[in-house]
């Protein structure tokens, strides 16, 4: 693996230590590949195409569950240029601390990856946006989202960590049984990453059973990756320091 292989997969940290190069992620326009149980803001949106099928199987899921239809995507992948007008939108609108609590600096953004999602509500009869705050039947969303590899990123709980304030809409895949681990847990994204650590091929793996599945985890450092020799796995660098192999078990 090599030095750009740390910011390929879906468990990379991005954060204001850990930025993300908005060229690097191949994404689809959600819009041509939805079901019909959300709206997208436009046809331009876009997402990695393994987040886009999750969400789709999400969305479907709260749909079927909720009845509802109304979850409107307002963000996927966002380019540097377009952080940079969102951030300096919120200085000057809202001010610096408002700004820095909300929106990452420009080349820090999860929405840089392709990974990551904000979510809101439509209302078709009259055009108007209500917002995301995950109560009520939207609350089965926020549960639920572990199912099918989305965190909610910034919980208010952890703030002092992300570096973020509670954003009841963004959400970021990280896939399973990642997802799944860190709700169980409790722990964010850059717990998560250094979590991982204790768990190295030649030591003791993360052993996890989840949606009928069993997996292995071990951390390796970059430049001393191990592989298995055979069976499914799949590995993510976590744009730091070293990469993550996901073995899962037959
Ligand atoms: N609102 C999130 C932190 C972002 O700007 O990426
Ligand atoms: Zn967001």
């Amino acid at each position: 693996m090599a030095e750009k292989d740390l910011s390929q997969g879906t468990l990379v940290l991005v954060n204001r230590d850990h930025a993300y190069d908005p060229e690097l992620p191949q994404t689809v326009s959600v819009f041509d590949k939805k079901t019909q149980s959300y709206f997208v803001k436009d046809k331009i949106l876009s997402l990695r195409e393994d987040t886009a099928d999750a969400l789709n199987q999400w969305m479907d899921a709260f749909a079927a569950e909720s009845g509802k239809t109304d979850v409107n995507i307002v963000a996927g992948w966002r380019s540097y240029d377009t952080q940079v007008r969102l951030y300096q939108n919120a200085v000057n609108n809202k001010g610096q601390e408002y700004a820095d609590a909300y929106l990452a600096l420009p080349g820090c953004s999860e929405h840089h990856t392709g990974l990551a999602v904000d979510l809101d509500t439509y209302n078709i009869e009259d055009g108007t946006s209500g917002g995301f705050d995950g109560e009520g039947a939207y609350a089965w969303a926020v549960e639920h989202a572990w199912e099918y590899g989305f965190i909610q990123r910034y919980p208010p709980e952890k703030s002092d960590i992300t570096g973020i304030d509670y954003e009841s809409w963004h959400f970021r895949y990280v896939g399973l049984p990642h997802a799944y681990i860190m709700q169980a847990e409790n722990l964010c994204l850059e717990e998560y990453i250094d979590y991982l650590r204790n768990y190295s091929f030649s030591g003791e793996h993360l052993t996890v059973t989840c949606l009928g599945t069993s997996y292995a985890l071990y951390y390796c450092p970059k430049g001393q990756m191990i592989v298995p020799t055979s069976g499914s796995y799949t590995i993510s660098g976590n744009n730091v320091d070293g990469f993550i192999i996901t073995i899962r078990k037959p």
